[in-house]
């Protein structure tokens, strides 16, 4: 595996294998001594267009766990701001010594660009990109499931609720998640999950309630992306918190063993309660964890060192 732009880049095997080696990946992770020799001499740079906490930092703690030289750019304090473009930034980095580019971007499309043009040589890795996609979120999310309920994802209800609409996350997880023989329900109101997703192969609900009164073993929250809406939000949020947040008394509807997912960062309050985010089922905190492994397991991979 040379890129990772799109879970559709995986095939099951691939992807049960990435999240085998996460897993194994995990272990180490849990030692007193983290760190392996696996990329030594590697360079992998970070390059993020958009703001980020945690996708940057575990791709950073990731590629220093495996001994490779990392490198954080970002865009905002790097010469695109003089108006630098994409393909020469990024030849610029291999020039000075970049194998693998980890790319955040705004616009959909701009890792597969990278990645296919011929303008370099070096890996490339979505970071997330745009309303696209995010696929190693995927991975980390489809890693704390395995951990949680099972190694066999095949069956798992899997309810993926909120701002669909803008969710690189959400089609990410839709795609990996049908692939590992997971059912899943997109829900949201019809502003934020429109026709066009019907053919993308989850089940659609518009009514919040409903789905969780079929027991979802897994409700996985989104972020309501106030900065890629075209209108004024605000107008609509105590209506949108009524019909779509995770309320304590939602919270209380699910089984015992129901996991409560968000992919962060959680606006409490608004897609979430601060009652579900703390809730024991909520698995938040251990998303964040798996992402280090994931990102382990996906350098290691596309950087073809013992893989
Ligand atoms: N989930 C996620 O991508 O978070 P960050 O934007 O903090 O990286």
């Amino acid at each position: 595996m040379k890129h990772l732009v799109s879970i559709r880049d995986l095939s099951k095997e691939q992807a049960l294998s990435l999240l085998q080696d996460a897993q194994e990946f995990s272990q180490v992770n849990a030692r007193e001594i983290k760190k392996m020799p696996t990329l030594r001499g590697r360079t992998v740079v970070n390059l993020f267009f958009e703001n980020s906490t945690r996708t940057r930092v575990s791709f950073e703690i990731a590629a220093t766990r495996l001994s490779a030289d990392v490198i954080n750019v970002s865009a905002d304090s790097s010469s695109v701001t003089k108006g630098e473009s994409l393909r020469d930034t990024a030849q610029t980095l291999e020039a000075l010594g970049a194998d693998c580019i980890v790319i955040r971007h705004p616009e959909s499309g701009a890792p597969r660009q990278l990645a296919d043009m011929g303008w370099i040589s070096s890996s490339v890795i979505n970071a997330g990109d745009g309303t696209h996609e995010h696929p190693t979120q995927a991975l980390l999310d489809a890693l704390t499931m395995q951990q949680r309920i099972g190694i066999d994802l095949s069956g798992v209800r899997v309810l993926i609720v909120g701002d669909i609409l803008h969710s690189r996350v959400a089609r990410s997880n839709l795609l990996l998640l049908t692939t590992l023989g997971a059912e899943v329900t997109l829900a949201g109101p019809s502003t934020l999950l429109p026709d066009t997703f019907t053919d993308m192969g989850g089940r659609i609900s518009h009514d919040f309630d409903q789905s969780l009164s079929e027991k979802p073993d897994v409700v996985m929250m989104l972020r309501v992306q106030k900065e890629r809406m075209l209108s004024n939000f605000e107008n609509d949020e105590a209506r949108y918190i009524k019909d779509w947040s995770l309320s304590s008394q939602r919270l209380n509807s699910l089984t015992k063993s129901s996991l409560v997912m968000h992919p962060g960062p959680i606006n409490r309050g608004l897609e979430i309660s601060s009652e579900a985010a703390d809730d024991p089922r909520s698995t938040i905190l251990l998303q964040v964890t798996n992402g280090v492994a994931v990102r382990m397991a996906v350098l290691r991979s596309v950087l073809a060192v013992d893989a």
